[in-house]
């Protein structure tokens, strides 16, 4: 009897990348593999990896070096992802004992890769830069949370911010069919999921090949598939951000009061040497539109400090942007040079002891301003999906449609399970969550 295959696969980044190891996973099950917990256990070892910023690129080889000695023993290593893609071939230089290196854009040919694997072939790539027209659907997809489905909708992108590596790493912008979306959909309500994710890099980018309906009209019929409850997507990007998708929440009471737009920068100049292509006044357009929705909508964004150039000027504009928006949430991040990005050779002015400084200012004052955006929620009562137990704390921890984080005392003995709706009076406020009692 051949021996069991087993495999351990561990995720970096963000949400697509999360969202690429469930169908990598289902992949492998399907192939005859076996999840297992930890590396010591694994024949094959498998990290999905992340490039988006120096750090998290630096993850990978780290976790390689740890378990480096476990070659010896027969085990395999592949590594996924961005940085597979970044790297290519130059991950066998540095890391001799990886056998597979697989950007996403070419996952669809997992099943023969593993195979080569299994016969022996020592280094196999799957490398496609910004070639491939196809996206990765499988029906295998191995959903690892048990609330929340996340639907590939955009995968790549065409945007080129001059800082970034996705176009890079994750090729060509390309988009899934309507239908097969739709199919999907239905597909994880037949399941038992209520909470559905739509995830693109530039999600509200898409572009149905189909040409049967706009990302606005996705978004209501997907809202509509009988028996969903909560619909998200991200991430947008301000450019292609029409008012039709506003039109959208607040005609499909299924699509959450939360809506994620990446700023980047309060500064025109920087905007334009980040070449987002759009102005302050362009982007703050959309934000009026977002508050002017029939329901409060949550806003967040993602920033970033310290860009080549970045005058203290320029900061103090970011800075009132952010007094402007009043954001309910910000991700943000020191600028990071990456490679291949036209922003590398641009002569980086801020040293890094200042865009630690103006970071730290910038979360400062956010947390003043999460402080009093959360605290308005007092008093009322919220739907709140369950996601789980803290159990230090005796609470049960779950999601308002607005995203945020509410941590509930529950009268019963028996936890509600994951998935589950409640209302909840909010009885306290935190700068990154609520508090309150099941109602
Ligand atoms: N340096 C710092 N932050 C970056 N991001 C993307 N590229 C870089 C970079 N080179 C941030 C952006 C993006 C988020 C996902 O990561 O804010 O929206
Ligand atoms: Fe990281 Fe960007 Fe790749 Fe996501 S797409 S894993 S954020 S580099």
């Amino acid at each position: 009897m051949a021996a069991e295959k087993t495999f351990y696969l561990e995720t970096f980044g963000c949400q697509m990348n999360a969202h690429d190891s469930e169908k990598v996973i289902g992949t492998l099950i399907e192939q005859g593999y076996r999840q297992v917990e930890s590396e010591i256990e694994a024949g094959l070892i498998l990290y999905n990896t992340c490039s988006i910023r120096d750090k998290a690129e630096q993850k990978v080889f780290h976790r390689l070096n740890d378990y480096k000695r476990l070659f010896k023993e027969g085990k395999r290593f592949a590594v996924l992802g961005c940085v597979a893609q970044q790297e290519g071939e130059k991950i066998f230089d540095r890391a001799p004992y990886v056998s597979l290196v697989s950007g996403s854009a070419s996952y669809r040919k997992l099943p023969e890769m593993l195979a080569r694997l299994e016969s022996g072939e020592e280094r196999i790539t799957g490398l496609d830069d910004r070639q491939t027209e196809e996206t990765f659907e499988t029906e295998f997809t191995a959903r690892q949370s048990p609330y929340r489905a996340y639907i590939t909708i955009v995968e790549g992108c065409d945007k080129f911010c001059s800082y970034c590596v996705v176009p890079y790493t994750r090729g060509k912008e390309r988009s899934r069919s309507s239908s097969s979306v739709l199919a999907e959909a239905r597909r994880i309500v037949d399941q038992g999921y209520t909470e559905i994710q739509l995830l693109g890099q530039n999600v509200n980018s898409y572009r149905d090949p189909e040409g049967k309906c706009s990302f606005a009209e996705l978004l209501a019929t997907v809202g509509q598939v009988e028996g969903i409850r909560r619909v998200r997507f991200t991430t947008s990007h301000p450019r292609d951000f029409t008012r039709d998708i506003v039109e959208a929440i607040d005609q499909t009471p299924t699509l959450c009061d939360h809506v994620h737009l990446p700023v980047q920068s309060g500064s025109a100049r920087i905007l334009k040497a980040m070449a987002r292509e759009y102005t302050p006044e362009w982007y703050l357009e959309r934000i009026a539109w977002l508050k002017a929705a029939r329901r409060p909508i949550s806003l967040s964004t993602d920033i970033i400090v310290g860009f080549p150039g970045e005058t203290a000027e320029d900061f103090i504009a970011t800075m009132n942007l952010l007094a402007e928006v009043e954001y309910d949430g910000v991700f943000a991040f020191k600028y990071s040079p990456r490679p291949n990005t036209p922003a590398l050779t641009m002569i980086e002015t801020v040293p890094d002891e200042d865009k630690t400084q103006r970071l730290h200012v910038l979360l400062d004052r956010q947390r003043e301003i999460q402080k009093i955006n959360y605290s308005r929620q007092i008093g009322g009562v919220l739907e709140v999906m369950v996601e789980g137990l803290n159990p230090a704390r005796g609470q049960i921890v779950g999601r308002s449609s607005q995203n945020k984080p509410v941590n509930f005392t529950w009268p019963h003995a028996i936890a509600p399970a994951p998935g589950s709706y409640l209302r909840v009076k909010i009885t306290e406020a935190f700068p990154n969550s609520l508090a309150g009692e099941a109602v």
